[in-house]
């Protein structure tokens, strides 16, 4: 073992040898052996590499901080002492794509001293899993200390850059997180938001996150030269990137990796490297289906604000109420219930208040009866970004809603990146970014708030998932992406690569409020460009493939009603699973999910594809020997494209067993939705 660890490391770092510098090294494999990670202090700098099943997926990359009041990582420090540890244990998501987690890795806890011989205040603690790596720094200052992070030098260093292939988005845009995918080489990369994946010319696959983004900035990447990503931390409005004090730990790195595209899917390393439920019992946190007075907004056919297009009235509130009774959803979303959207809401969130209903909405009404129905009411909090007017009416928004049953709240940040406006302590107008360390903590504020009342909270606009829903399960879900909206009015619309884009980066931090269902997919004509860019079935498929414990059916109800046979697959889809398999799929091309009911024998199958149309042969291994199935398929027509002919669809049933295989055949954007009926 010994022996292969020093050639390994030798090898990697092979200038160690020939530029006869001095170097103490540390080695941890993942609990397969398929992973190895060196630490070492190469002439003082500490660096990290790392390998997978022999071949090389991180250079010597360079780890650290800087202080503007201490002496950061640029300084020669050496190893000093190192910790171990191992872990093998299985948790339980309260919700969740899969009920039991196993949480296996080796740790290392790595402390430097300076040159002369001082114990250096931070350290690095690496965690190995089978599926990827993690790390994060420690800070043991005294207990009162300021600490102001004015830089991270972390580095994630490929070789081969030029011929490594990455799907990205562009970070500290106007647009958030909700731009389309840059497939790019590594070498074409600007400044990009995480996750990001790459596929190395190797074959591996590799994605670049962070796990428990808590009272920190999040990290974005910038390319460097020679295949370098390097942190880059979201200043806050002072130009600082973090202030915090005494002790502190960073975010976790993390680097997921896998030989095939579907590792990444089924990877929980985000997960594991969050913290155990800090709520305690959470049986108040409901996962479901939902449905909403939104499109109609989007579409224009309703406004937000007041007057004869008023979407959120009593009147329709109660049609979409007796229509989630009858079909089985368990709340109605409600947008444009409270008094500021008149005018320009976008630039004007101020006005917002949080506890005023429009004079033809009553909530006291619409709640009581949905309580007679079983049918919640879901709230909503649009800021435009004003976050001090939304944290002066957090307490009594939250009672208000939790007076009246509701357990759910959208929350919205809508406002151009940079934009959100708060007033700091001197009465000052500051302008945040989404994603910096004051809005990390804004978010997670409201999550905790909200808790107190027994709400759960999906935010639009957030800060990108970090897996914090293991330490908060409220925090039910989020967009963070490029959603369905941007159908309606989006310049351009989502591409039929969209989806497949969101699956292989976005996804892997965590659930998205995508909100599918789009059973009108051309609204204006099929020639038009705003549009869905997708099959019939494709929307179908899109709510096994794109986890969310909460789902919209996200059209108007009477294009439900419309057509019930198709409507059949999202009345039964579940949004909560005992378990869930990525079975095939390949990065920018196709995905195929299978995922088991919670507490159920039914699984379910979701297929989506790119612009191509193609066909996947499907083993069914995944269905439990001995059990025969009713495989209820929604499958594009023979003549289904999305371009032309989007509504072609099949439904059929067949009997299956575990040993059988399928054979499923994709349109262009389309997809392929089954539910496996257990007999
Ligand atoms: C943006 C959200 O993503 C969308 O769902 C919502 O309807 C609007 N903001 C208004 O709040
Ligand atoms: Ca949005």
């Amino acid at each position: 073992m010994l022996k292969r660890l020093t050639i390994c490391f030798f090898a990697v770092l092979g200038m160690l040898l020939t530029q006869h510098v001095s170097a103490k090294m540390e080695v941890v494999f993942s609990p397969d052996n398929a992973i190895e990670l060196v630490v070492a202090d190469v002439d003082g700098t500490p660096k990290y590499v790392i390998e997978y099943n022999g071949k090389t997926v991180i250079t010597p990359s360079r780890l650290g901080l800087m202080f503007k009041e201490q002496q950061g990582f640029r300084q020669a420090l050496k190893i000093d002492k190192v910790v171990r540890n191992s872990v093998n244990q299985t948790w339980e998501q309260p919700w969740g794509e899969r009920k039991f987690v196993n949480d296996k890795h080796n740790e290392i806890l790595v402390s430097f001293i300076t040159e002369n011989g001082k114990t250096f205040p931070v350290s690095v603690r690496f965690r190995v899993f089978n599926d990827g790596v993690g790390f994060r720094y420690e800070g043991h200052f005294g207990e009162s200390e300021q600490i102001s992070i004015t830089k991270e030098i972390t580095e994630f260093s490929f070789e081969k850059h030029q011929e490594t292939e990455a799907w990205w988005i562009p970070s500290r845009g106007w647009n958030r997180y909700e731009y389309l995918y840059n497939k790019t080489t590594l070498e074409s990369i600007d400044r990009a938001h995480t996750p990001l994946t790459m596929r190395l010319p190797s074959g591996i696959h590799v994605s670049i996150h962070e796990a428990a983004l808590v009272d920190f900035a999040a990290m974005t990447l910038d390319r460097r030269r020679d295949g370098i990503l390097r942190a880059n931390l979201t200043p806050r409005s002072d130009g600082l990137k973090v202030k915090t004090h005494g002790q502190f730990v960073s975010p976790w790195r993390t680097i997921q990796m896998s030989d095939k595209a579907t590792g990444l899917l089924n990877s929980s390393l985000i997960l594991n490297l969050n913290e155990p439920n800090k709520l305690g019992d959470v049986s108040w946190v409901k996962p479901g289906k939902y449905i909403g007075i939104w499109w109609g907004m989007h579409l224009n056919v309703n406004t937000w604000g007041s007057g004869e297009k008023h979407g959120a009235t009593t009147e329709r509130t109660m049609e979409y109420m007796d229509f989630a009774a009858k079909y089985g959803f368990d709340g109605v979303l409600v947008e444009g219930w409270n008094t500021g959207w008149d005018g320009s809401w976008f630039h004007n969130g101020d006005v917002f208040s949080f506890t005023e209903s429009y004079p033809d909405f009553d909530i006291s009404k619409v709640s009581q009866y949905g309580e007679k129905l079983g049918v919640r009411l879901i709230g909503h909090h649009e800021t435009s970004g004003s976050v001090t007017n939304y944290e002066d009416q957090m307490q009594d928004a939250y009672d208000l809603y939790q007076k009246h049953g509701v357990t759910q709240i959208k929350t919205g940040y809508v406002a151009d990146g940079g934009d959100i406006k708060r007033i700091d302590e001197q009465g000052i107008v500051r302008h945040e970014w989404h994603d910096s360390q004051f809005m990390v903590k804004h978010y997670l504020h409201s999550v905790k708030e909200a808790a107190k009342f027994q709400i759960s909270i999906n935010t639009h606009e957030p800060i990108k998932d970090t897996g914090l829903r293991r330490t908060y399960p409220n925090w039910l879900s989020r967009e963070g992406a490029r959603g369905q909206e941007f159908n309606a009015w989006g310049s351009p619309p989502n591409s039929p690569v969209h989806t497949i884009d969101l699956t292989y980066t976005r996804m892997l931090s965590g659930p998205m409020d995508f909100t599918p269902g789009i059973f009108n997919l051309a609204f204006d004509g099929l020639d038009a460009e705003n549009r869905v860019q997708t099959t019939l079935a494709k929307q179908l498929a899109l709510y096994v493939v794109l986890y969310s414990p909460i789902q919209m059916a996200a059209d108007l109800i009477e294009h439900y009603e419309q057509n019930l046979a198709a409507f059949q697959f999202i009345r039964d889809v579940p949004a909560d699973w005992q378990d869930s398999i990525a079975i095939a799929g390949e990065v920018g091309e196709f995905a195929v999910f299978a995922r088991q009911q919670r507490e159920h024998q039914d699984w379910f199958l979701g297929a989506i594809t790119n612009d191509d149309r193609r066909t996947i042969d499907i083993a069914l291994s995944f269905l439990k020997e001995g059990k025969s199935y009713e495989a209820q398929i929604y499958q594009d027509g023979e003549n289904a494209d999305w371009k032309t002919k989007p509504y072609d669809l099949d439904i059929l049933k067949r009997i299956v067993k575990k040993n059988d295989t399928m054979k499923l055949k994709l349109a262009t954007s389309g997809g392929v939705a089954i539910r496996f009926k257990a007999l």
